[in-house]
């Protein structure tokens, strides 16, 4: 293996979907499992199959259809959860099992309620276990960057003897700092030799937004995986951004001895605006590396400076990142073969009846849009093509006015194939079409969260609407693209619906395997 490769862990389908309000199907985890193969990453951290059906079918699903990169199922280190990843992950061509136990006395006293002792042994049994299934085994001593540093030394050398291939130090409370970090990495190198012998793994949380500083930090200390997740979605604030330690390595390989990562970096953008679209996560505007206002120049000397020569105010070239996407790639009069082509050269595959659904939505939105974008048909085919979800909008009419409040009627399609209306008189009009909405489906879903943004440039530009509904205590997002503010948000209320109401049916809760139940010593 090449000393200088750094090794990309994606955890955006695991730790990234833990994040709240985020809660992808199979199709749409495999949408972005797809992607992140054509992006380039080493390992995909498929999700954590032991937490639901859901959660098993979509890591199961991922490991048969995703080839590439190696993928990974997360375990607690308990026999059940090993079991649960394995069963998961064995079908994909290289399969890994991630498992994990803390060795803070805080999280062993007061969380796991334990001793260090039956750390030890829950450690030993766990990596022992996986190996007896796979090869490929990697283990994380939770919060290690508040352990003490002589028992996780101890805590790695069995995982070592015990065949862990990859060894993960996770900062999970985004607390140490780059400096720091790197002494705890160069005293566990000294406490236990054999770390050189495998790859070492940084995973960095961004409570104080250093998660990218002591990822970085990681790599100069020496290790050479790192876990990350796309627009750095991740537990509370975050894992650090994928796009940038990538963009950081490529930018600055040349001074730091030619570290470099295998990434394909023109499918950073795209990357990021899927992840952003089917989670609901909006990227700021100014997001380094992949936000839209990353390459845009404000200022008169910059944007002077920029068409004098680009590196006087840019260290990095838009294109190196697929921000240049906005081009016009299809006209109005585009036929269904051109879109199909269109839509293969951005990575999408469509036939059949997909592919007539997807024109029947590019004519609607190429007769009032002048320029359809690679960013439309991105957006379009993200909304168009997911799995039917049971509600379906039929047609709406919203009256609107200064002087009175907004009336609206929705009709809509049922699971049961059924049409209902129902109609609300409302404080706005997206306000009056939610209430409608359920109003036709008898469900008093209430929303969280609204946002709407554009897909693309200009006054034509799709609206790209995200909601959070919540019903019974659980939650739920739904996306919607229209060049109609109100036709999108129609769309995505109604299938964050369909997902709210399917989650209640399944009583499905995630838990999270940052708060693991207690659990007990193996017998010895
Ligand atoms: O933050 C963390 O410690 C984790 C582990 C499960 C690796 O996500
Ligand atoms: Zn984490």
């Amino acid at each position: 293996m090449d000393p200088n490769r750094v090794l990309i862990f994606d955890t955006t389908l695991r730790d990234g979907e833990q994040s709240p309000g985020i809660s992808l199907n199979t199709g749409e985890k495999l949408e972005i499992a797809q992607q992140l193969a054509r992006l380039g990453v080493d390992i995909i951290e498929a999700g954590f199959p032991i937490a639901s059906p859901g959660d098993f079918e979509a890591v199961e699903a991922i490991a048969r259809q995703v080839q590439g990169p190696v993928i990974a199922g997360l375990a607690r280190a308990n026999s059940t959860d090993i079991d649960a990843a394995w069963n998961a992950v064995r079908d994909s061509e290289r399969p890994r099992i991630h498992t994990f136990v803390s060795t803070s006395d805080i999280h062993i006293e007061f969380q796991m309620q334990n001793t260090r002792a039956d750390v030890l042994g829950l450690a030993r049994a766990a990596v022992a276990q996986a190996k007896s299934y796979c090869d490929d085994v990697e283990f994380s001593p939770m919060d290690a960057t508040r352990s003490d540093p002589e028992f996780t030394a101890e805590v790695l050398q069995i995982a070592l003897d015990e065949g862990a291939t990859t060894i993960n130090i996770p900062d999970t409370v985004g607390y140490t700092m780059p400096d720091e970090y790197v002494r705890f990495l160069g005293r566990l190198y000294e406490l236990v030799p054999g770390l050189h012998d495998v790859v070492l793994s940084t995973h960095c949380h961004d409570d104080l937004g250093l998660a990218v500083a002591n990822s970085f930090a990681g790599v100069q200390a020496g290790a050479r995986q790192v876990e990350c997740a796309i627009n750095g979605i991740g537990e509370r604030a975050g894992n650090a951004a994928l796009e940038e330690i990538v963009m950081l390595l490529g930018t600055r390989g040349a001074d730091l001895d030619g570290l470099h990562t295998g990434v394909v970096t023109t499918e950073l953008a795209r990357t990021s605006r899927l992840v952003s679209r089917l989670t609901g996560y909006l990227v700021q505007p100014n997001k380094a590396v992949v936000g839209r206002n990353a390459f845009a120049h404000e200022s008169g000397i910059h944007q002077d400076g920029v068409l004098k020569e680009r590196t006087t105010f840019e260290i990095m070239d838009a294109t190196s990142v697929g921000l240049d996407a906005n081009q016009l790639v299809l006209g109005k009069h585009s036929g269904r073969h051109a879109l199909r082509q269109a839509l293969e050269e951005l990575g999408y595959t469509v036939e059949g009846q997909a592919l007539n659904t997807a024109f029947k939505r590019f004519k609607e939105i190429a007769d009032k849009k002048k320029q359809v974008t690679a960013m439309d048909l991105e957006a379009l085919v993200t909304d168009e093509l997911r799995e039917e979800r049971g509600y379906a909008l039929e047609g709406f009419d919203v009256e609107a006015s200064s002087k009175r409040p907004p009336h609206a009627t929705v009709a809509v399609r049922l699971p049961d194939g059924s049409l209902a209306e129902g109609s609300f008189t409302g404080d706005g009009p997206v306000d009056a079409v939610f209430h409608a909405i359920n109003a036709a489906t008898g469900v008093d879903a209430r929303l969280r969260e609204y946002r709407v943004d554009a897909v693309s440039e200009g006054q034509d530009a799709l609206g790209d609407v995200s909601v959070v509904l919540e019903l019974d205590g659980r939650t739920a997002s739904g996306q919607g693209v229209s060049t109609d503010i109100i036709d999108a948000s129609a769309r995505a209320y109604l299938r964050a619906l369909g997902l709210v109401e399917a989650k209640v049916a399944a009583g499905l809760e995630k838990p999270k395997p940052e708060v693991p139940e207690p659990l007990s010593a193996p017998a010895s």
